[in-house]
């Protein structure tokens, strides 16, 4: 509770009265419509800082994003998107700071042939399996489960991809040197195998850092009002395969 009068205090003294109650209102009222949780017995809600997760790997932690669950709204926008022109069982789904795990549940619904989340805090990873056995015993989350889900909690840069085509799924979860990082082990892992990977990059905070590769081409891109929920749409193609891509093979999302 403190923490939560400081930052109110400290929002009104850096943008004043009226921006403090605008910025409280849009808080207020994302928490209220946000009612995944309660549908589906879960607890995905709950914000938490970096310097509460438990991170121990320090390097880690100065890149690392506080845990904010994705909206239900924007991670099924985005599935049903790219799922339009592409079978789920033919990809895995993998969020990389899958943080409490609601993606997975969500991606579970779509029958891919495995979903994956990756967490570096221990706290995270645990509530996120703690999650994944309170969904499945919820009745309305049985009928809708497609995939088998696993949690490992690893660095992202240091995480062995499963052999399949990918839908990696990024929000913010990281910056810096780990963004760079695991942009380069996906660049490896598609020069060796030659599997698909897709990236959909949710509030694509460092998507020039794709952008200046090229072995990264984004495909598409989504914009809303909130730059928070606007995302985009890169493939990686295989070191030397050529920028050019065909948005209609790719199956580009209307922006
Ligand atoms: C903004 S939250 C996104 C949570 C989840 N993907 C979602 O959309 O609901 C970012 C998450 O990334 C995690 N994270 C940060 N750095 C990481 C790293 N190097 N490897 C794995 N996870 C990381 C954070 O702990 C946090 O849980």
């Amino acid at each position: 509770m403190g923490r939560k009068v400081a930052a109110v205090r400290n929002n009104y003294e850096m943008f004043g009265l009226l921006r403090t109650v605008k910025d409280g209102l849009l808080y207020w009222l994302d928490q209220r419509h946000d009612d995944f949780d309660r549908k589906y017995g879960v607890r995905t809600a709950q914000w938490m800082e970096v310097r509460d997760a438990q991170i121990e790997d320090s390097a880690a932690r100065a890149s690392a994003v506080r845990y904010v669950p994705t909206p239900e709204p924007v991670l099924r926008h985005i599935l049903s998107s790219l799922l339009r022109h592409r079978a789920a069982e033919t990809y895995s789904f993998v969020d990389l700071g899958c943080g409490q795990g609601r993606t997975l549940l969500i991606a579970s619904q779509f029958a891919f042939a495995r979903v994956v989340g990756v967490e570096i805090s221990p706290l995270h990873a645990q509530a996120a399996r703690d999650n994944v056995r309170r969904y499945l015993a919820h009745p309305r989350a049985r009928r809708a489960q497609r995939s088998q889900i696993d949690v490992c909690c690893v660095n992202a840069a240091e995480f062995e991809f499963p052999d399949s085509n990918l839908l990696v799924y990024l929000y913010r979860p990281f910056v810096g040197p780990v963004f760079s990082a695991v942009a380069e082990r996906l660049s490896q892992f598609c020069s060796e195998t030659g599997r698909d990977v897709l990236v959909a990059y949710s509030c694509p905070q460092e998507e020039h850092m794709f952008a200046e590769r090229s072995d990264f081409a984004k495909v598409d891109e989504f914009r809303v009002i909130l730059s928070e929920y606007s995302w985009s749409l890169w493939r990686c193609t295989r070191a030397g395969a050529g920028r050019e891509l065909d948005r209609s093979d790719l199956g580009g999302v209307a922006s």
